[in-house]
């Protein structure tokens, strides 16, 4: 079979699978399976494609058409500037997050401060080593209750060459973190989806990526009561502390932080200009 006859059909399966980006997944999938580029795909269409290479797409067709997310078949995921490894230990690393980095950068115009950063549920470490990407003298600290999801953000840390400025921890939000540790910047993605939404999610998110990334309890704001109570323990004065939050729950989150004594609440837009970040100081 040609390459053109190959895309057109497994187009077509997949837009009947219900995949929202059937072009753009089945061009990856034949850029790994045949160890071909995007220029390749598009100007060779006629090329034909070998038994084996074509077993390898199939097989890689499969497993999307089974909903596994394109990021776990490929095994990583572009974040800020960088490619992180994921798996399905982790969250993957979501575009709309990126609005925490740029907020943050925002309110440091000197970025060869040597500021500590506190990344409370870091996952594959995406939000911390975007972060530390872009201030050369910062130092960083990972925290996730998931050893499995702490491990991905170490070998990241590792592969990106972060690891001589930064650490991970097993904990319990802050509960393992010394009592001295006071950090200049605090970044959390925590899980805020409620229970009662999990039949509306798409399967790629239900089936594939951790329970323990997306949902709490209390409608999704437990784990914000919690990290009120906890954050101003954490800081240095004048720290700056940065949340994610979904984009329906702002002004119960504004309560939340408001009643714990939080400072100068701003709720931040992501690019489709949906409420997605606060940020606070103390
Ligand atoms: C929404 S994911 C965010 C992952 C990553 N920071 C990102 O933005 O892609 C939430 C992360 O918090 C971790 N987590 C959930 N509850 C936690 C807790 N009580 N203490 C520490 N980490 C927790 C999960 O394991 C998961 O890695």
């Amino acid at each position: 079979m040609t390459l053109r006859e190959i895309r057109r059909k497994a187009i077509g399966q997949l837009e009947a699978g219900g995949s929202d980006s059937p072009q753009l997944d089945v061009d990856l999938l034949l850029q790994v399976a045949l160890g071909l580029s995007a220029l390749d795909i598009m100007l060779e269409p006629d090329r034909e494609v070998r038994d084996v290479p074509a077993e390898n797409f199939q097989h890689l067709l499969l497993r999307r058409l089974a909903r596994e997310p394109i990021s776990q078949i490929l095994g990583e995921k572009d974040f800020w500037s960088l490619t992180f490894k994921v798996s399905r230990d982790c969250l993957t690393p979501r575009p709309d997050s990126e609005t925490l980095i740029e907020a943050a950068l925002k309110t440091l115009p000197d970025r060869e401060r040597p500021v500590k950063i506190l990344d409370l549920g870091t996952g594959s470490g995406c939000l911390l080593l975007s972060l530390m990407s872009e201030l050369p003298n910062s130092s960083g600290v990972g925290i996730d209750l998931s050893d499995k999801a702490l491990a991905c953000a170490r070998d990241n840390a590792e592969r990106l060459g972060f690891l001589d400025r930064c650490d991970f921890i097993l904990s319990d939000w802050a509960e393992e973190l010394p009592s001295s540790a006071g950090f200049d910047i605090i970044l959390c993605n925590p899980p805020y989806i409620a229970h009662g939404e999990k039949p509306d999610l798409s399967p790629d998110v239900r089936e594939y990526e951790p329970h323990m990334a997306l949902f709490a309890e209390e409608e999704g704001l437990l784990e914000y009561k919690r990290l009120a109570d906890i954050l101003p323990n954490l800081v240095t004065a004048g720290a700056a502390v940065f949340l994610e939050i979904g984009h329906k729950q702002a002004a119960d989150i504004r309560g939340i932080f408001t009643k714990a004594g939080a400072k100068n609440i701003r709720i931040i837009a992501d690019l489709a200009g949906r409420d997605r970040c606060i940020a606070l100081n103390y």
